[in-house]
C-alpha cells in the first residue's frame, strides 16, 4: 500500500483526418471567422468510420505504457473515461486490456462526460491508496463525431475525436502524489447537455453552459489548488477541459496564475474532445518539454451532468 499515487507517463492519439473550418463551411452555414472568434477552434480530428472509441483508447494507452517502461503484466487496473462509446458490454476498459494483453485488471468505464478523465484518475488514485491496485492505466477517449448532429451548426463545429492516457503508480513521496480530488455536480442542470436514447446526438444549451463555466468554476479550481496545498501562482501549468477558448481564457482571467504558467489551449487544433481533452492536451504539453519534471499541473474537467472534478498532479 502507498500513501498516494503519481503519474509516471503519458500518451495520446489523434486520428489522421483533419476537418478544417473551411471544410465545415461547405457542410453547414458557418465560417472560419465565426468559429475562430466564438470558439477558438481552427481544426479538429475525425476518426475513421470503422475506428471505435476502444481503438482510439488503445493507441493512446499503448504509448503511455511504452513511455512508462512497464509492460502489460505490470498493470492491474484500467479505467476508461468516455461518453461516446457505442458498445455497452463489454466495457471499453476490458476491450483495451484485451488488446494490450493486460491479463486480469480491475476494468472500469467512467461516464461523467467532459470531467470523466479527472473522475477516472480519482478512481485509480483511491484504488492505489487503499491497496486494491498498484499500477493503473487511466484513459480518456472519445469519438464525439459519432454523436454529433452534422445539421446543427451551433454544435457540429465544436467536436472532435481523440484519446489521451496516463500510467499511475503508487508513491510514498507526498510531494509527487496526486492531490485528493475535488469533485461534484449540479444535477438540477442535467438537461443542459444531453445525449439521449431518443435523440442520440449532443444537444446543449450553449449559452447556459458558457455562463456556468465562466462564472461558477474559478472558485472550484481554487479549491483544487487548496486541497493540494499549492498556490495558484505556483502552478507550472493549468489544463482545463477544452470546451471553448473563450471559456478557458475567461476562467484563466479570474485566477491568479503566474506569468510563466502554461494554460493549455489545445482546443485550437483538436476541438472539444470531452473526456479525452485534458489527457490529450496534457500529453502534448509534457511531450513538448515545456514543463519541468516534478512541477505542479492543475487538471480540471467540467461538462455534462453538469459534473466537474480536478486535482493537481506533478509533471512526470
Ligand atoms: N456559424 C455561424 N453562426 C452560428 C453558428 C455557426 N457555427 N452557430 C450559431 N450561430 C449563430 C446562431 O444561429 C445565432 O444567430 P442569431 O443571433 O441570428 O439567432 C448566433 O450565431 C448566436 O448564437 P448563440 O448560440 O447565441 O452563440 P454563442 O455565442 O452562445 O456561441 C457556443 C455558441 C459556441 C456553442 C457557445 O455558447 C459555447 O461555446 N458554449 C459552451 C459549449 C460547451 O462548452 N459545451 C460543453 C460541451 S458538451 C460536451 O462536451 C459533451
Amino acid at each position: 500500500m502507498s500513501i498516494g499515487s503519481r503519474v509516471i507517463s503519458l500518451g495520446h492519439y489523434q486520428p489522421e483526418k483533419i476537418l478544417t473550418n473551411d471544410d465545415l463551411a461547405k457542410m453547414v452555414d458557418t465560417s472560419d471567422e465565426w468559429i475562430v472568434s466564438r470558439v477558438g477552434i481552427k481544426e479538429r480530428r475525425i476518426a475513421a468510420e470503422d475506428e471505435k472509441v476502444a481503438d482510439l483508447a488503445v493507441r493512446a494507452a499503448r504509448q503511455a505504457l511504452e513511455n512508462s517502461g512497464h509492460g502489460p503484466g505490470d498493470i492491474d487496473m484500467v479505467v476508461v473515461a468516455t461518453v461516446s462509446a457505442k458498445d455497452v458490454c463489454p466495457n471499453t476498459a476490458c476491450r483495451v486490456a484485451d488488446e494490450l494483453g493486460i491479463a486480469t485488471p480491475a476494468a472500469i468505464d467512467v461516464n461523467t462526460a467532459c470531467s470523466g478523465f479527472e473522475y477516472a484518475l480519482a478512481q485509480a488514485d483511491m484504488a492505489i491508496r487503499i491497496g486494491s491496485a498498484e499500477r493503473a492505466l487511466v484513459i480518456g477517449a472519445e469519438k464525439l463525431t459519432a454523436v454529433t448532429d452534422w445539421d446543427d451548426r451551433s454544435s457540429c463545429v465544436l467536436f472532435g475525436d481523440g484519446a489521451g492516457a496516463v500510467v499511475v503508480e503508487g508513491t510514498d513521496d507526498p510531494e509527487l502524489a496526486i492531490s485528493p480530488v475535488v469533485w461534484g455536480s449540479e444535477p438540477s442542470m442535467s438537461d443542459v447537455i444531453r445525449i439521449e436514447e431518443d435523440v442520440p446526438y449532443i444537444k446543449q444549451a450553449g449559452q447556459t453552459v458558457f455562463r456556468w463555466a465562466t462564472t461558477q468554476l474559478a472558485p472550484l479550481i481554487e479549491q483544487v489548488a487548496d486541497r493540494a496545498g499549492v498556490k495558484i501562482n505556483e502552478l507550472a501549468a493549468f489544463v482545463p477541459h477544452q470546451a471553448n477558448l473563450r471559456i478557458i481564457q475567461g476562467i484563466a482571467k479570474r485566477l491568479d496564475f503566474s506569468e510563466d504558467c502554461v494554460v493549455a489551449e489545445d482546443i485550437v487544433y483538436s476541438g472539444n474532445t470531452s473526456a479525452a481533452s485534458v489527457p490529450l492536451a496534457l500529453s502534448k504539453l509534457v511531450q513538448d518539454g515545456n514543463i519541468a519534471s516534478g512541477a505542479p499541473i492543475l487538471l480540471f474537467g467540467f461538462g455534462g451532468g453538469l459534473t466537474y472534478a480536478g486535482q493537481v498532479i506533478r509533471c512526470p
